[in-house]
């Protein structure tokens, strides 16, 4: 019922359950990190930053990791995901892989098998493709004449041109489409694979004839595309032909390079990007590993997403010449919003990465960087000034776009930073970029606020959203939403905490003599549900309520553990909150009910709890109401309007009854003052 509208989960609930069940937190985090015990938990070194004295918790009891240094963590299948960078499904795989567990594929539409089945045939041909291009280049005459000849001269060592798995595509139009439609390959993948096109009198040929290959990897090392570089530069020609976009290859998801750096990048906690396939080859090749091309392209959301998964820190490695770089750092305050930490490194004039590297040591290539790195911030300024020189109307509009800039740094400290330098350079004094940051923060905040599904959704759409849809909110806007809090939200988050660790405890309603109802026992999930529902309220935040409502719907299902089912929600943002809302107090101390030593029967004490925080709630509710009525009866527009200024003063005298009321359900349970430290 829960997910039978739902196509998009491929491993059933029960599996995800079972892999949860038999995969031990300190065994999963064991085969990575040396874990020694303290107490009931064990700590080491956290495997995500660099740290000398150990503050990565692992807890057996909840099956739950967290560094109380960095915040992450988990359970086994988000510290998967976190070390080996997978996704959540790879995560359960590999999880079930080690013990032994066998994988039920949720049915899939017919829809989702014809087009699996497609994806999957378009990589085997990608894979055929790649080893007809090696083939070629390593064993063919033509290839080893004309292909390994012109790698060799630009400077690849064999191991390099073997490690990347560069290739080689004869001169003749059709010989790959010969020969993969003669091995039994289906001519309309072929063409879907964008590795032949079918020409209008409906002939196969070769995109890449006649030159050198660049497959393009993803992160798991399956092909995606080819980029083939003509021989001889020649006007004529385009310089590069790149696979086009295809049923599994969308360029602006994907990073040259990638694959092969992923490992170093994680390492080093810092990436480094250039423009081309020979940048990152040549940066390899001299011993530089972590580094990754956005291949002609400015950035898009898509691939910073993909940096942001192994680091916050990017250095743009560019050529000295500027027209490339302006062009390349629009965009970049997206960046900035992610909570990216950026800086620029131009290289000497008439250089770029691949001829630096090649003439250079690892070492003289590493102290440049070190030496010449400008963060963005600063190097935008610059790049700005250099600009607009003396003209003040034009400066006093540098300054507001370098205000924006600055206003997105998720980072405080960062910030103040930022505003110091750059009052600097703009010879500024500080307390008026101070001023102009917090109130551009302050304009967004409101925004935020106001409107949080919709300021979310307009993310969306810059920012792309995660597999189902679930709105992703950045850095920045959680930055915003903290530091001038959303309290709704804090509310929100706190009875989702609560559902989660105690949504299965049994309550007891006492008996109203009022309304002349018994005492009754539910649960609390059941009681919070319907205590909401009842008022027609809907829970603001897109995540929480859509584990609110879940939780709603199984309420009354005997053996609801919400902890339990959220844990193993095939949603993994889902399943990352629980862990998150569930880990920290268990891994602290005690959760607030065993803390508060009451004396009282736990369902007592339970009904109390449910019932302050559903108030505490609905009172929050009712007071942003009762403030924008308010506004609404001094609004002069209200005032001339005897129709609108009656409406006002009915809804306030309505909500000035709902606040009463609600205070008297907490009195007449003697629960007196509603004060929460939510
Ligand atoms: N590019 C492309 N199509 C082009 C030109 C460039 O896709 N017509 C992409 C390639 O990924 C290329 C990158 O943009 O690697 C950078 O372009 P450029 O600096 O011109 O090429 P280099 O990588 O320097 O290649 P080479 O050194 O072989 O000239
Ligand atoms: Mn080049």
């Amino acid at each position: 019922m829960a997910y039978s509208d739902n196509h998009r989960y491929k491993i059933d609930r029960e599996t995800i359950e079972r892999i949860l069940d038999s995969a031990k937190i300190e065994e999963v985090v064991g085969d990575f990190v040396t874990l020694k015990r303290r107490g009931v938990n064990l700590i080491g070194l956290c495997p995500f930053h660099n740290e000398k004295t150990p503050s990565f918790t692992v807890s057996p009891a909840k099956n739950l990791c967290k560094c109380f240094g960095c915040g992450k963590g988990g359970n086994p299948v988000h510290f998967i995901m976190e070390h080996e960078q997978l996704s959540y499904y790879e995560a359960l795989r590999w999880l079930a892989k080690k013990y032994h567990i066998e994988i039920k594929e949720r049915e899939m539409t017919d829809e989702e098998k014809r087009e699996e089945s497609i994806r999957e045939s378009l990589f085997v041909i990608n894979q055929y493709a790649l080893q007809h291009f090696i083939d070629t280049l390593h064993e063919s005459e033509e290839g080893q004449a004309i292909g390994l000849n012109y790698f060799r001269h630009r400077g690849l060592r064999d191991e390099t041109i073997k490690k990347f798995c560069l290739g080689y595509s004869f001169e003749r139009r059709d010989s790959f489409a010969k020969k993969a439609v003669a091995a039994g390959y289906n001519p309309e993948l072929i063409a879907k694979t964008g590795v032949c096109y079918s020409t209008d009198d409906g002939r196969l040929q070769d995109r890449f004839w006649g030159r050198v290959i660049f497959p393009v990897h993803t992160i798991s090392g399956k092909i995606v595309a080819f980029g083939g570089r003509i021989l001889q530069n020649n006007a004529k020609a385009a310089k590069y032909v790149n696979s086009p976009e295809s049923e599994i290859y969308h360029k602006s998801d994907h990073l040259y390079g990638l694959y092969f750096s992923k490992q170093a990048i994680i390492q080093k906690d810092h990436c480094i990007l250039v423009e081309g396939y020979l940048d990152v080859i040549s940066m390899h090749q001299s011993g530089i590993q972590n580094v990754v091309a956005s291949s002609g392209t400015s950035l898009t959301t898509g691939q910073i997403k993909l940096i942001h998964r192994f680091t916050k820190n990017i250095t743009l490695l560019y050529d000295g010449d500027k027209a490339g770089i302006k062009a390349s750092i629009r965009g970049i305050d997206m960046l900035l919003e992610e909570g990216m930490n950026i800086n620029v490194v131009l290289l000497p004039e008439g250089e770029d990465p691949d001829s630096y590297a090649q003439t250079h040591s690892t070492e003289e290539v590493e102290q440049y960087i070190e030496r010449n790195k400008v963060d963005f911030i600063r190097f935008k300024t610059n790049l700005l000034l250099d600009e607009v020189g003396e003209d003040p109307i034009r400066r006093a509009g540098l300054v507001s776009d370098v205000v924006k800039s600055i206003a997105v740094v998720p980072n405080e400290i960062l910030r103040s930073e930022y505003i110091k330098k750059c009052g600097e350079m703009l010879n500024i004094t500080e307390q008026i970029l101070v001023k102009e940051v917090a109130k551009l923060r302050k304009q967004k905040a409101e925004e935020i606020q106001k409107k949080p599904s919709q300021a979310a959704a307009n993310t969306d759409e810059e920012n792309g959203t995660d597999t189902d849809g679930t709105p992703a909110i950045n850095e920045f806007q959680q930055s915003i939403i903290s530091s001038y809090g959303n309290p709704l939200h804090n509310k929100e988050r706190a009875i989702i905490e609560f559902l989660l660790k105690n949504g299965s405890k049994m309550l007891q309603v006492p008996e109203n003599k009022i309304t002349n109802t018994p005492a009754f026992t539910e649960t609390v999930a059941s009681h919070l549900y319907y205590s909401f529902k009842d008022d027609g309220i809907e829970l603001s935040h897109p995540l929480y309520k859509r584990i609110f409502d879940e939780a709603g719907e199984h309420a009354n299902i005997a053996g609801f553990d919400p902890e339990s089912h959220f844990m193993a929600h095939p949603d993994v943002e889902i399943s990352k909150l629980t862990a998150e809302l569930c880990g920290e107090r268990h891994l602290l101390s005690k959760t607030f009910t065993e803390q508060a030593g009451d004396e009282r029967n736990e369902q007592a004490v339970m009904f109390e709890q449910t019932t302050r925080l559903a108030i505490a709630y609905k009172l929050s509710i009712v007071d942003d109401m009762l403030k924008s009525t308010m506004n609404r009866l001094k609004d002069p527009a209200t005032i001339s309007n005897p129709a609108a200024l009656q409406e006002a003063m009915e809804d306030f005298k309505f909500l000035k009854e709902t606040q009463g009321a609600l205070n008297d359900v907490l009195k007449s349970h003697g629960f007196g003052n509603v004060a929460m430290n939510v």
